[in-house]
């Protein structure tokens, strides 16, 4: 299996990923414990730090004087999109309760993250008051780097299977029709809602615990989200901490939707 075929791959554990781990763990949750970011990123009842951004590192995944992010993972990323500056990473943690309802919340989206894992396609973004879904962040692939050591339940990433294909086909659709410079505000809603209906029905749900030391790579068009927290779960008091790189992708939508 691979992640062009699946849409994702759990690669390792890798022993580049544990020395790079060395420097940015601890950063990551220092990151994750600052009062400063707290307030701006904790969400669903404080049972979410989604900590956009919130890593210092280079172009390169350097933490400080740690060393640059490696492994095998990051080079079957590569070998598609060539080597990226990485952003800054995102640093999610999840704990003991997740999701709980924010207040302003509604039943609906609360309901859709409990039940569907509030999945979703990094990139399409909700714009204007009618939140219209528009391609606003090509992505080249999502590099997952669990921090923590947690088990099984403890609100684990999950993914749809084979879901990058039904969304490339969907979304191609509306793109085809228009040209490409336009692509950018063309309203997607209605595509991505009838493709991630297509994907429930016939894409099975895989749900990704991992390791430190392991990393998840999810191609830029699969549908995922995060399982609730099982009560119970194991997971030290840290919280469920995973590094995401999200990088830009130069080629912009053309590649988003037609690479790999
Ligand atoms: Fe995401």
């Amino acid at each position: 299996m691979s992640w062009l075929s699946d849409g994702y791959q759990v690669f390792g554990p890798d022993p580049e990923v544990l020395h790079w781990l060395q420097s940015a763990g601890p950063a990551a949750l220092a990151a994750a414990r600052d009062p400063g970011h707290r307030a701006d990123w904790l969400r669903h009842g404080g049972t979410w730090f989604a900590g956009v951004n919130v890593l210092d590192n280079d172009g390169e995944g350097r933490v400080a004087d740690g060393v640059p992010l490696r492994g095998a993972a990051l080079r079957a990323a590569e070998a598609v999109t060539g080597a990226l500056p990485l952003d800054p990473g995102q640093v999610s943690v999840t704990y003991p309760g997740y999701p709980r309802q924010d207040e302003n919340e509604s039943d609906a989206n609360h309901r859709y993250r409990r039940t569907r894992a509030a999945a979703h396609l990094d990139g399409l973004l909700p714009v204007g008051p009618d939140r219209r879904r528009m391609l606003k962040e090509p992505h080249a692939w999502i590099l997952g780097l669990p921090v923590t050591d947690c088990g099984a339940g403890a609100a684990p990433l999950v993914v749809w299977k084979g879901s990058h294909e039904v969304m490339r086909t969907r979304l191609e659709a509306v793109f085809a029709q228009h040209p490409k410079e336009e692509w950018s505000d063309l309203d997607l809603t209605d595509a991505y809602h009838a493709a991630r209906r297509e994907v429930f029905e016939t894409c099975p749900r895989v749900e990704l615990p991992a390791k430190p030391g392991e990393a998840t790579l999810l191609h830029r068009l699969v549908l995922h989200g995060v399982a609730p927290w099982h009560e119970g779960a194991e997971a030290p008091a840290e919280g469920r901490a995973i590094v995401y790189f999200r990088p830009h992708l130069p080629g912009g939508m053309p590649d988003w939707l037609h690479l790999p």
